[in-house]
């Protein structure tokens, strides 16, 4: 108990420090509101970290990259970013690239890198798409053909969400190429790491008309 409280303090004070040093924050990205977000890494020890691994050159240094194929981790929440990089250790999750970067991460870097990520301010999305049809499947799912509303797990907005020990990612805002290939990926099967598999349920049941569509619509939330 006592030890927690400690690292309570310290986590405010770094989180502190390293908004100081940031540009201006909007209200609602108070260290109340973000800390939830950022776990139980230290994000100052995780942006040193970060780009000594040089994680930002591709990933940008605040987490908004600038490649459409290169997710953006900025406001991500740490515990899904540091799942994916166990499931990248373990194989779980296969990439040419990433399989072979997060070979010699340790457990206590990943939860500080991902902290660091988690606490940086996202940049606005691209401009919103307005496919009616798109937004319905975001919004209701298609129970005809057992489809679940992304809403439902992925917050609203897209902004992602824990519940009952799972953290659903933000999506929203996310790059458009990037969440496509995601979607494509589930579809065929190339990545199968989400509990249950429910991802891949979903995405064998969109055409790829519809994952274009999402795609679009979801990287303007
Ligand atoms: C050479 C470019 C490059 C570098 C360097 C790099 N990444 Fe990546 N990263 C990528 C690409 C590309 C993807 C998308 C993989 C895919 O399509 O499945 C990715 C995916 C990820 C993901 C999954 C994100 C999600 O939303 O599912 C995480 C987490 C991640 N990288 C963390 C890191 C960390 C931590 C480092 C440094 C140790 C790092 N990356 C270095 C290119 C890079
Ligand atoms: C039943 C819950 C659930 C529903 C409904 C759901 N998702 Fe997901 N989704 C998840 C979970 C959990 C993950 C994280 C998987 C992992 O841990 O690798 C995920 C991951 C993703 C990712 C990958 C994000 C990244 O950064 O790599 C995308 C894209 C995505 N979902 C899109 C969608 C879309 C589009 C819909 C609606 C058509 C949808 N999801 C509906 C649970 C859900």
């Amino acid at each position: 108990m006592r030890r927690r409280k400690k690292q309570g303090r310290f986590l405010a004070f770094s989180l502190f420090a390293l908004m100081a040093s940031a540009r201006p924050l909007a209200a609602d990205d108070s260290a109340e509101t973000i800390a939830p977000r950022i776990g139980s890494g230290n994000p100052v020890a995780g942006k040193g970290i970060s780009e000594s691994e040089r994680c930002q050159e591709c990933h940008g240094e605040d987490g908004n990259s600038d490649d459409g194929r290169i997710p953006r981790h900025a406001g991500q929440y740490a515990g899904y970013l540091i799942k994916q990089l166990r499931d990248f250790q373990s194989g779980a999750r296969y990439h040419s690239v990433m399989s072979i970067i997060v070979e010699d991460l340790s457990e206590a870097g990943m939860a500080d890198i991902a902290a660091y990520f988690a606490s940086r301010k996202p940049k606005p999305g691209s401009p919103a798409g307005d496919d009616p049809a798109a937004k319905a499947l975001f919004a209701n799912g298609d129970k005809a053909r057992a489809i679940d509303a992304c809403v439902s797990c992925h917050g609203e907005d897209g902004r992602g969400r824990i519940a009952d020990s799972v953290t659903y990612p933000v999506i929203g805002g996310q790059h458009k190429a990037y969440l496509s290939g995601q979607l494509v990926n589930w579809k065929l099967g190339e990545r199968a790491n989400s509990p249950g598999g429910v991802m891949n349920r979903i995405a064998k049941a969109l055409t790829d008309e519809e994952i274009e569509a999402l795609a679009k619509y979801i990287s303007g939330l």
